[in-house]
């Protein structure tokens, strides 16, 4: 029986993710729906390429030998469904990297539906939300009786075509979560300032899915994700909305999307290997007002989603981690330690009722 199937396998993630199994000793099968890219990219690496597209009226039939998908085709609006309806059929495992927080909450809700099939839906096994689910879960069990989480991130400004184009998708979309309801918010609704490591600077809300996600985890029902501004666009944060309309005008779409397609390229080598991100979390309790801080510092963001993708399919794949059936978060399946397990990874806790600043460093580190 073949084991993994990478899904979108030639574009930008998928290709990274495709070479480093290889390194690793991995022989997964590569798929995608244009035949040519997934012949070619077969041969370079000495792998098995499989060739259809999400409108193959036989899709499960690609996965009935394969035991865990990891769908690398984003935006993931598009493609999730189709390739998990496959999955239920084939009873294979479902892994993605998605980060819209749309798509998490309609795999929340076919839990049921994953149970029954005896299938593990695990979508979101890249940077978003790996770091910042492992923290939301570190940060509750720091303090257990918190009811309110708050998140932010900094770092890498360098995205890869896909993720731009997912996040034009996004872009107008502003979420929160208020005692256990997603609630929609203006875009960038409010500021606040974290401390990412080096004094604190303004962040502002922003559609992460951890709004889903830190719920699975901690049952933490009120959760808000901010993203760190840069100083040159702090000027422009009032016309979020505004740019949000505009860009919602088919012509002004098109030229974007055509901008991205010309000039975005993802991280080099050099980025890859070189840059960093933070994630800042708080837990609190509403009541007493006592809270616990924590950081996590990572690597370039699409350098940890190779790691980390890598890392979710191994265990998912070996019976030995008895990953439980229906919909999953990284840190539901494998514990809040496993970010700690990828390379160049490193917690601090900041602060928490009656404990002092630590700081720990991933195994892969030692
Ligand atoms: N969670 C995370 O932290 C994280 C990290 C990295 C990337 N991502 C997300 O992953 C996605 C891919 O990113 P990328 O950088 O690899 O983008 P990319 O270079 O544009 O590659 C996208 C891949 O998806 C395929 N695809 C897109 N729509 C498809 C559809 N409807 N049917 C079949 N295949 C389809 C593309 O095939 P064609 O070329 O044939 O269109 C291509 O192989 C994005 O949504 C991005 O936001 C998330």
């Amino acid at each position: 029986m073949n084991s993994l199937l990478i899904y979108g396998s030639y574009g930008y993630t998928g290709r990274l993710v495709a070479r480093e199994a290889v390194s690793r000793g991995g022989t997964p099968i590569v798929a995608g729906r244009d035949g040519r890219q997934v012949s070619q990219q077969a041969a370079e690496l000495g792998l098995e390429g499989r060739s259809f597209d999400l409108e193959s009226p036989a899709l499960a039939s690609h996965l009935e030998d394969v035991d865990a998908l990891l769908n690398c085709a984003g935006p993931f609006i598009e493609t999730a469904e189709p390739l998990f309806e496959a999955c239920l059929e084939a009873e294979t495992d479902y892994l993605d990297i998605t980060g819209e927080f749309p798509v998490f909450e309609r795999f929340r809700r076919r839990d049921d539906v994953a149970r029954e099939a005896g299938i593990t839906a695990l979508p979101g096994v890249g940077f978003e939300v790996v770091p910042s689910d492992c923290l939301a879960a570190f940060l509750h069990g720091q303090l257990p009786e918190a009811d309110e989480l708050a998140l932010g991130i900094t770092g890498s400004p360098t995205f890869s075509r896909g993720t731009a184009h997912t996040l034009l998708e996004l872009l107008g979309t502003g979420v929160v979560r208020r005692n256990g309801r997603l609630v929609e918010v203006p875009t960038t609704f409010r500021t606040r300032q974290i401390d990412f490591g080096d004094g604190a600077e303004p962040a502002v809300t922003a559609p992460w899915a951890d709004v889903v996600t830190a719920a699975h985890t901690t049952g933490i029902e009120t959760i808000e994700v901010y993203v760190a501004v840069p100083p040159v666009a702090k000027p422009l944060l009032p016309l979020a909305d505004v740019s949000a309309w505009l860009v919602d005008r088919t012509p002004v779409r098109r030229l974007l999307e055509q901008g991205i397609d010309a000039l975005v390229d993802g991280p080099d080598e050099h980025q890859l290997a070189t840059e960093t991100a933070v994630v800042w979390g708080e837990a609190r309790d509403s009541e007493t007002g006592r809270s616990a801080r924590a950081r996590l510092r990572t690597p370039n963001p699409y350098a940890l989603t190779v790691d980390a993708v890598l890392a979710a399919a191994e265990r998912v794949l070996d019976a030995a981690h008895h990953v439980p059936a229906g919909f999953q978060t990284p840190a539901s399946a494998f514990g809040a330690d496993f970010a700690l397990g990828l390379e160049g990874v490193e917690r601090e806790l900041v602060s928490t009722p009656g404990t002092s600043h630590r700081i720990e460093v991933s195994a892969a580190d030692d």
